[in-house]
């Protein structure tokens, strides 16, 4: 079987994979490493990216053997933006990184026009989506070329093609969710209605042809675009309305699938695309943690641990009483406070650096805890098992915690890439009319199943300590 080329943009950096259709043949990643600046600013340098993009599949595609190459597809993070030069690809911006809060006076500004935006779109009026980004950029960095997303300026860079697909579309703020259009309504009130858009493509749509990664002969066409997110869900096989999976990246992000039909949630949920095929459009309710992977990181930055993968030697086994909020880069579900409002709480004499590092790796579980009960009230279902994805579980410390503070089982997938493995999936259909979503992804069974070992009580008590501390992190509205 020919070989797909998965590309995996992600904030901290890119995964380039090649899958034969029965094996992946080889993984190369090249890390990217985003500015963290003062005033809640988080950005990259375009041209990193694009490095990195190239880099990595380059590299994969040789380590691989250069094997014949049915197609390119691509995950992007989202709802990063840059402003870019049509005419040349050339960057106008730098990327204002979807944990980028500078945004936030042009939300606080819109705000009688929350529910308005909340039904149009099933998202919230806040700065980690894609559009107040884009009206940022416009007012303080230049009005030249277009702004969009960094998978627009990826696919344009790889074909010359000016498209985004309808999962990163449904992130925006900008797009009509129950008619898969662009609204505007809405444009204007971003003061984006004059702006060139992107055509809105489906996951399975072949966009164009590449010869970005040095092949000589026709160009491979690209296909399988899609938020890394989706595609995570998508390789977990979470299909059906009420399967919920949780990727543990640079944030967490817990997405439960939800049928044909966009639902708005009563939670303070947010709703999107969970994929657009030819066959069929799904729907999803989505919940964030913003600093997961980068709170992990920010321990490292700060010396509390000696690197991402010592959390489960370096952690306590208990917190001793200390709380910790991953508000880093602000709170989404069910606060919405942009500002950063990281906390740590019930700090003593005894508090050691492990149990700092335990705290975190409870602070991080618990957030996805609420997250998940928010989904299992809005679905009117409890979860009876969590699919879960990414690197935090390979930390065997956190994904215990997530079992005993959400009280039921957690299911680690098998490979470390589903988010990859979930863009191949969807490049496959675009290359081939007859086959069908659940056909085109891999069975799967746990790597490893983690089952709750504490009591329902002791879990209950953790989580309202850990809600107090969150809802007191929130309502903090004067931080920088
Ligand atoms: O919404 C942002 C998210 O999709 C980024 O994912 O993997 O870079 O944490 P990741």
């Amino acid at each position: 079987m020919t070989a797909i080329l998965a590309v995996d943009q992600g904030t901290s950096g890119t995964k380039a994979l090649v899958h034969d259709g029965e094996r992946t043949l080889s993984v190369v990643e090249v890390p990217v490493r985003p500015a963290y600046l003062d005033g809640g600013r988080v950005e990259v340098d375009p041209l990193d990216l694009l490095a990195s993009v190239r880099q990595a599949g380059t590299r994969a595609l040789r380590e691989a053997g250069d094997p014949p190459l049915a197609a390119v597809s691509l995950a992007n993070q989202g709802e990063s933006v840059l402003a870019w030069d049509p005419a040349t690809g050339r960057p106008l911006s730098t990327v204002l990184v979807w944990q980028d809060g500078r945004a936030q006076d042009i939300c606080a500004d819109l705000g009688e026009h929350g529910e308005l935006v909340r039904r149009r779109t099933g998202l919230m009026l806040d700065p980690y989506f894609s559009a107040p980004k884009m009206a940022w950029l416009r007012r303080h960095a230049t009005r030249e070329g277009v702004v969009t997303t960094t998978d627009s300026w990826l696919v344009h860079q790889l074909t010359g093609a000016f498209v985004t697909d309808a999962t990163t579309a449904s992130r925006s703020l900008l797009l009509d969710l129950d008619e898969v259009a662009w609204d505007p309504e809405l444009l204007a009130l971003f003061g984006l209605d004059d702006e060139a858009l992107p055509r809105v493509v489906r996951c399975d749509e072949v966009v164009g042809g590449t010869s970005m990664f040095g092949r000589s002969g026709a160009e491979i066409p690209v296909a399988g675009l899609v938020v890394d997110q989706q595609a995570a869900l998508v390789a977990e096989r979470c299909l059906d309305p009420g399967m919920v999976k949780c990727t543990y990246g640079t944030g967490a992000f817990l997405l439960g699938a939800m049928g044909e039909r966009a639902v708005r949630s009563t939670r303070g949920l947010t709703s999107s695309l969970a994929w657009s095929l030819r066959k069929s459009t799904g729907y999803c309710l989505d919940g964030q943690v913003y600093t997961a992977g980068s709170a992990v990181r920010w321990l490292v930055d700060l010396g509390l641990l000696s690197a991402p993968d010592a959390l489960d030697a370096e952690s306590a086994g208990d917190s001793g009483g200390a709380c910790f909020v991953p508000g880093l880069a602000g709170l989404a579900q069910p606060w919405w406070n942009p500002k950063p409002c990281g906390a740590f709480t019930g700090l003593g004499l005894a508090t050691t650096r492990g149990r700092l590092v335990r705290a975190v790796v409870e602070g991080l579980a618990a957030q996805v805890a609420t997250l998940a009960q928010a989904m299992s009230a809005d679905v009117g279902v409890p979860l009876t098992r969590l699919r879960v994805d990414g690197g935090l579980t390979r930390s065997h410390a956190l994904m215990q915690a997530q079992a005993d503070l959400l009280q039921v089982p957690v299911d680690v997938y098998p490979s470390p890439h589903a988010t990859a493995l979930g863009t191949a999936a969807l490049a496959r259909l675009a290359l081939d009319d007859e086959l069908s979503l659940p056909a085109a992804i891999d069975e799967w069974s746990p790597a490893m199943s983690f089952e709750p070992i504490w009591t329902e009580q002791r879990a209950s008590e953790a989580m309202a300590r850990w809600e107090q501390a969150a809802r007191c992190a929130a309502a903090r509205k004067d931080n920088a």
